[in-house]
């Protein structure tokens, strides 16, 4: 079945964006599933650079067609900005290759305002979120209350949406945290306009995705954040508001468990993580200061700097798990060039036990320490490799020792941010 599901094994910031950009070359269609704006991907085409937060990358190939799946939250907002964005970098987004599903549900002010000042007042133990009202449109979806896309379509039905919940969304503002309220009839006139604006790409993502499998076209899932954000089983409560792992490419996107033919999860040669939340491998010397400023590792949504440190293999380990992986992405080895060691951790200790995963306990988390391996670094310029057998010995040994404790293959290796930077070991849409 030529169906791949593109995940981040890691916090997030893993190098999808060019993986995905890779795969899409092999992809009729290519889908988002969850997450909203929260996410972003950098992409260099032609050395321009665009970055993109909703549209599916797959948008800067004239002939695929990029669908948004029930499961993303979506600022209507944001996303009319990108394709005008688009537009401007030479790409018009006709609606025969932007599908949004009907089903989405819609960031709204409130949402947007709530997030901000939920995190202003939680002071030293704030998430860390991107401020984007994710969390509290995902909260509206579960509690029945949310604004769907095809509400903003029909005045009559978001005039009662919103009636239904602008009472309590202005009252937890005013009174609860000191801002202004939310006027309806502005709100309501402004998203009936990007209504108007959106219609005709409004659309059913679950049939078309479900007609396109049956037609055996190979289609693309784009996983947005990493496993250890996600709501169930990332390091709660530091994590997103979704489900980012594999299984909710159908949930998100309305094709059964049965369609997904191989899943791939992308993970750098590092590890980084934007926001709050423990993070046992994490480095505060010269060497995370390192791996940083070589590695450009600055938030492409909110360009906050990324906490960076060596490879944790309990939290790939976990991911493999938790999403069914086939094989394996590697991105970013370039970047510890030039280190005269590098570590991997391979488990934890903690409270007198050896663990080769991530507790559930926030607490029990932060007491693990790395039981690291130690190799050699190596000092060659790895941007010209294009087959595994010509990377230098150490790093070559590096990966080596990755894809022993994982127990999974690599299909991409990663060698620097171009396109043409890749060693192919695999070709995941043939798996
Ligand atoms: P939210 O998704 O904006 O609610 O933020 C929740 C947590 O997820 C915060 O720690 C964010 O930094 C993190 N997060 C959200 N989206 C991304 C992403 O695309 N990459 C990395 N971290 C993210």
């Amino acid at each position: 079945m030529a169906t791949v599901v593109v995940i981040g094994t890691q916090w997030g910031d893993e190098g999808k964006g060019k993986v995905v950009d890779l795969l899409t070359a092999r992809a009729d269609y290519v889908a988002r599933f969850q997450g909203g704006n929260n996410a972003g991907h950098t992409l260099v085409v032609a050395g321009k650079k665009i970055i993109l937060h909703l549209t599916p990358s797959g948008i800067l190939h004239p002939d695929k067609v990029c669908l948004i799946g029930n499961g993303v939250v979506v600022d209507p907002k944001v996303l009319l900005e990108e394709l005008d964005r688009l537009q401007a970098f030479g790409v018009a987004v006709a609606p025969e290759r932007l599908v949004i599903s009907a089903y989405a549900h819609v960031i709204m002010p409130y949402h947007r305002l709530l997030d901000l000042a939920r995190e202003a007042r939680k002071g030293h133990s704030k998430i860390g979120t991107t401020g984007r009202g994710i969390g509290p449109c995902y909260e509206d979806k579960v509690a029945r209350t949310g604004v769907r896309i095809h509400h903003l379509l029909d005045e009559a039905s978001l005039r009662r949406r919103l009636e239904a919940v602008l009472d309590e969304k202005n009252f937890l503002l005013t009174h609860y945290y000191r801002q202004e309220p939310v006027d309806l009839e502005a709100v309501l006139d402004e998203y009936l306009g990007y209504g108007r604006l959106l219609a005709p790409f409004v659309g059913d993502v679950s049939t078309c995705l479900n007609r396109a499998i049956a037609e055996n076209r190979a289609v693309l899932f784009e996983g947005a954040q990493g496993t250890h954000l996600d709501v169930d089983h990332g390091t709660y409560p530091f994590v997103t508001s979704s489900n980012t792992v594999a299984g909710n490419a159908c949930c998100g996107s309305g094709i059964g468990p049965t369609k997904i033919g191989h899943v791939v999860g992308i993970m750098k040669a590092y590890t980084t993580r934007v926001g709050g939340g423990p993070f046992p491998t994490e480095l505060f010397d010269t060497t995370g200061e390192h791996i940083r400023t070589c590695g450009g590792e600055f938030g492409s949504t909110t360009g906050r700097p990324r906490r960076c440190g060596w490879l944790d293999l309990c939290v790939v380990k976990d991911a493999v798990r938790l999403n069914g992986l086939g094989s394996l992405a590697l991105t970013k080895l370039d970047v510890l060039t030039g280190l005269p060691v590098v570590r991997i951790a391979v488990g934890y200790r903690c409270d007198g036990a050896v663990l080769d995963g991530l507790p559930a306990e926030m607490e029990r988390i932060e007491r693990c320490e790395p039981i690291y391996e130690e190799f050699p670094g190596w000092e060659e310029d790895l941007r010209s490799v294009r087959r595994f057998d010509d990377l230098p010995a150490p790093a070559r040994r590096y990966v080596e020792a990755i894809r022993d404790h994982v127990g999974l293959p690599f299909s991409i290796i990663s060698v620097g941010p171009g396109r043409e930077e890749t060693i192919v070991v695999k070709d995941p849409f043939a798996s």
